[in-house]
């Protein structure tokens, strides 16, 4: 059934379906008619046998056979139909009808042990139904012993079966023939049915990667493909997204490399135009290798955050104290700050549960930028706060302001606030964003506040995986 197409296994549905209640229909109503036509013949019987039965009473002591056939005669004349057989007490006949060549041990064995319950008999071809019992001869008499004969009736049931033939291959023809048109009107619906479905699928055909920004038109399938073209429209933004970012990110890092490789350039041509003295040429070489370990640094975070923005940095969690981690950046910082003469202030205790040098590097991403961002002779407050399922660490210094509206996309590759500034600041700008993808790794999340000159970043871990 894997590969069906939707349409056959709806018709073929259909079908089975039509063809299941036609039928289970059809068995009820013959076994109905059935029932019926044995009530009937039943009730004739019973008529014929309680006939006999007065009859046989009439019969005068003893009961001679050509006695009783006249009695009988006589009741049963004009009493078109059944067939009578009456057996004597030595089980031979003493009367039979034209037709009552019935079975006689079934005749004896019905008459003995199930008196009165109808019996099928055939004679020759022909089935029969009927009923057989001890009937006594003779009036009844004080002595209460009177001789018993038995008495066979039955009636012809060949139409009936003839009915019940004709009426069960009529059965099966209408069955077959009501499937095949319950199979084209289903398959007509079905295919009808599933229009919208290939609507669907002729849209999304037309989705390129140049065209990702087509979505399907929710408002014209039927509400149970709204849920599907939902979610493939959910789909289509999520792609759209990551391709939009992949396409910025791949121009931004051309952009980014653009600078430091002209400056390269520029600087070799112009160190090439003429014969130098060594140490010009170390001079040169020396301001080269600043460039090249810019630019080694660059691609190694955009390394790390592709790494990571396709989940492929997964952290390797150890439990450690967070306390002695930050000691050893501001030990790290410590000739940086002391420079700007800021005080380094770690406030508060915790434990974590994370990957060390992940959260290190994330870590000296956010001390570094607060102590680049200081004003001299400030402070750099580093507070750890144990929350029952969570730990957050907050990095606060005073110093430069981050406007309101770049709050949120200091955390993107490359932005930095004030662009003017990265080639003399250091900055590759992939730092927070380095941050935040490490955060995020480990089931985290980061913000950032800034207000009047104080600028407090607050990242915030759950305490185990
Ligand atoms: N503590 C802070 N105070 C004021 N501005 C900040 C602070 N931290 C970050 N910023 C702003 O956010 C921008 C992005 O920071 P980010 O760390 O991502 O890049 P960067 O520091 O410029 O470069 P990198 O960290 O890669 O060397 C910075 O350029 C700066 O403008
Ligand atoms: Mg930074």
């Amino acid at each position: 059934m894997g590969r069906t197409s939707l349409t056959r296994r709806l018709t073929l549905l259909f079908v089975v379906a039509s063809s299941a209640v036609l039928l289970a229909l059809g068995f009820v109503i013959a076994g109905s008619v059935e029932k019926h036509f044995e009530q009937q013949d039943l009730d004739i019987l019973k008529r014929q046998m309680e006939l006999a039965r007065h009859s046989l009473e009439k019969v005068e002591l003893p009961g001679k056979p050509e006695h009783i056939t006249h009695v009988l005669d006589d009741a049963m004349v004009g009493q078109h139909g059944p067939e009578v057989l009456v057996l004597g007490q030595d089980r031979k006949p003493i009367l039979a009808t034209p037709n009552a060549g019935f079975p006689l041990d079934l005749v004896v064995s019905a008459a003995l042990h199930s008196p009165g319950v109808p019996a099928q008999w055939t004679v020759g071809q022909e089935p029969y139904r009927g009923i057989a019992a001890e009937v006594p001869l003779g009036p009844p008499s004080g002595t209460g012993k009177r001789e018993l004969v038995i008495v066979a009736v039955a009636i012809g049931v060949a139409h009936h079966h003839d009915f019940m033939r004709s009426f069960l291959q009529t059965l099966w023809i209408f069955v077959v023939c009501a499937a095949a048109l319950t199979g084209l009107l289903g398959w007509v619906a079905a295919s009808r049915g599933l229009a919208p479905l290939r609507s669907m699928r002729e849209q999304a055909q037309v989705v390129t990667s140049e065209q990702l920004s087509r979505r399907l038109q929710v408002e014209f399938v039927p509400v149970e493909l709204a849920e599907l073209a939902q979610s493939l429209n959910a789909m289509l933004a999520r792609l759209e997204e990551a391709f939009h970012r992949l396409a910025d990110f791949s121009s931004e890092i051309a952009h980014e490399l653009r600078t430091p490789v002209s400056n390269l350039l520029t600087q070799t041509q112009v160190a090439l135009s003429r014969s130098r003295t060594a140490d010009e040429y170390r001079g040169i070489l020396e301001s080269n290798a600043e460039e090249f370990e810019y630019m080694a640094r660059m691609i190694s975070d955009m390394l790390l955050l592709a790494k990571a923005g396709n989940g492929l940095v997964p952290p390797k969690r150890q439990v450690f104290e967070l306390e002695a981690e930050i000691r050893g950046l501001f030990d790290y910082f410590g000739a940086v700050a002391e420079d700007k003469r800021l005080g380094l202030v770690l406030e508060g205790a915790g434990e974590v549960s994370a990957d060390r040098s992940l959260l290190r590097r994330a870590l000296a991403n956010l001390l570094s930028n607060a102590i680049r961002h200081s004003a001299a002779n400030t402070t750099v407050r580093v507070t750890i706060q144990d929350q029952r399922d969570r730990v957050s660490i907050c990095i606060e210094n005073t110093g430069d302001t981050i406007p309101p509206q770049y709050l949120e996309r200091v955390f993107e590759r490359f932005f930095r606030v004030d662009p003017s500034r990265h080639r003399d600041s250091d900055g590759t700008g992939l730092g927070l964003a380095i941050t935040r993808s490490i955060v995020v790794a480990h089931g985290g999340s980061i913000a950032a506040a800034s207000d009047a000159g104080v600028t407090r970043f607050t990242m915030t871990l759950p305490r185990s995986a």
